[in-house]
């Protein structure tokens, strides 16, 4: 198949990249290099040993969306902001990136002719939820500007499934974590604020020692609970969701259904490095939710897809590509 690939030089983006050069897809990625990287494109080529287009442009672009997808057969969209405490800063810019980029994307993809997409959905649209492990139909209580974009994108593919005969799936992902198995490509520690990025920042300088947000949950070990899954296996799980050409609109939970605390999070590094990771213990983090976990069962049974790599494999991959690249790609 020929494929495009919205935002397909981000940590997400380029595993799955390599993962359809590896298939033996076409591949055209669009990316305006705003926080993608060109050398993680460079690099999952090189891996596979094959070479994807590359278009350098923003998707609020449709002249050049709309070259691109001559001859595609499906769109994977992950070109979006992604950071939810900057979107309850800058709500707006989330509404026009992630909401205006999108409907570019899907006006282009009905003058073009394309009528199947994959598009990278959240957990965040659970917002705050009681019952865990979450089912699909859960959704529809974000808790910030960014879930609510990932919200209204299903919704708006929930439309042209429904009037213009797509096909349509929203994979809802929980916490991507891990790096390829070669440690080539990963997610720079300078990318955020997330729990994996900042152990290794930690790792790398102790005055940047993390803080445990919040150790008096209601919890095992009173630390938050998370559905890591490997971004590995959530590729592949790209490439399950674009087997389904039925006409229609589905979204997907992709985790492992099997959460963890910060705390076993911590223990896995230490145990993996033999070195403490620098951290101390610090009061709850707003807007965090004691526990989140997927309900993994329905993506299963219409695709087959399982996560296959525990905990283990994702700290060990973390660790390989951190200290292969210090300075992430630069
Ligand atoms: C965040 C986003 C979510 C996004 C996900 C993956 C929020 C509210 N949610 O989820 O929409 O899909 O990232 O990109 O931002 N932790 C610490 N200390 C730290 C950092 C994190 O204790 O310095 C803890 C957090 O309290 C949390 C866990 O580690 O319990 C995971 O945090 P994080 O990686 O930021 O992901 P989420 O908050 O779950």
């Amino acid at each position: 198949m020929r494929i495009l690939a919205t935002g397909g030089a981000g940590y997400i983006g380029t595993h799955v990249v390599l993962d359809l050069l590896e298939a033996g897809h076409d591949v055209v990625v669009v990316d305006d290099f705003s926080t993608g990287e060109r050398q993680a494109l460079a690099r999952a080529q090189e891996i596979a040993g094959q070479t994807c287009e590359i278009v350098a442009s923003d998707i609020a672009d449709g002249a050049v969306l709309r070259e691109a997808l001559q001859g595609v057969d499906a769109v994977i969209h992950f070109a979006a902001y992604k950071r939810v405490g900057e979107s309850m800063e800058r709500p707006e810019h989330y509404f026009r990136n992630n909401l205006g980029g999108m409907a570019t994307l899907l006006s282009a993809m009905v003058d073009s002719g394309v009528d199947r997409i994959v598009y990278s959905s959240s957990a965040a649209v659970y917002g705050t939820q009681e019952v865990l492990p979450i089912p699909e139909a859960a959704a529809g209580r974000p808790d910030s500007p960014y879930g609510l974009t990932k919200l209204q994108g299903e919704q708006m593919l929930e439309w042209m499934a429904d009037r213009r005969g797509w096909s349509a799936t929203s994979l809802r992902y929980f916490n991507p974590v891990g790096a390829h198995a070669s440690g080539h490509i990963g997610e720079p520690v300078a990318n955020g604020a997330n729990l994996f990025p900042r152990v290794l920042d930690a790792y790398a300088d102790a005055r940047k020692a993390l803080t445990v947000f919040g150790t008096d949950y209601d919890t095992p070990d009173g630390t938050c609970l998370r559905d890591y899954i490997h971004v590995c296996d959530l590729s592949q799980g790209h490439l399950k969701a674009l087997e389904l050409t039925e006409p229609g609109h589905r979204a997907f939970n992709v985790g492992t259904g099997r959460p963890h605390s910060v705390r076993e999070i911590l223990d896995g590094f230490e145990r993996h490095t033999g070195r403490r990771v620098p951290h101390t213990d610090g009061p709850r983090r707003a807007g965090d939710v004691p526990a989140a976990a997927a309900d993994p069962s329905r993506f299963h049974q219409a695709t087959g897809f399982e996560a296959t790599r525990d905990l283990d494999e994702m700290v060990t991959s973390a660790w390989r590509w951190f200290t292969q690249n210090t300075n992430g790609y630069r």
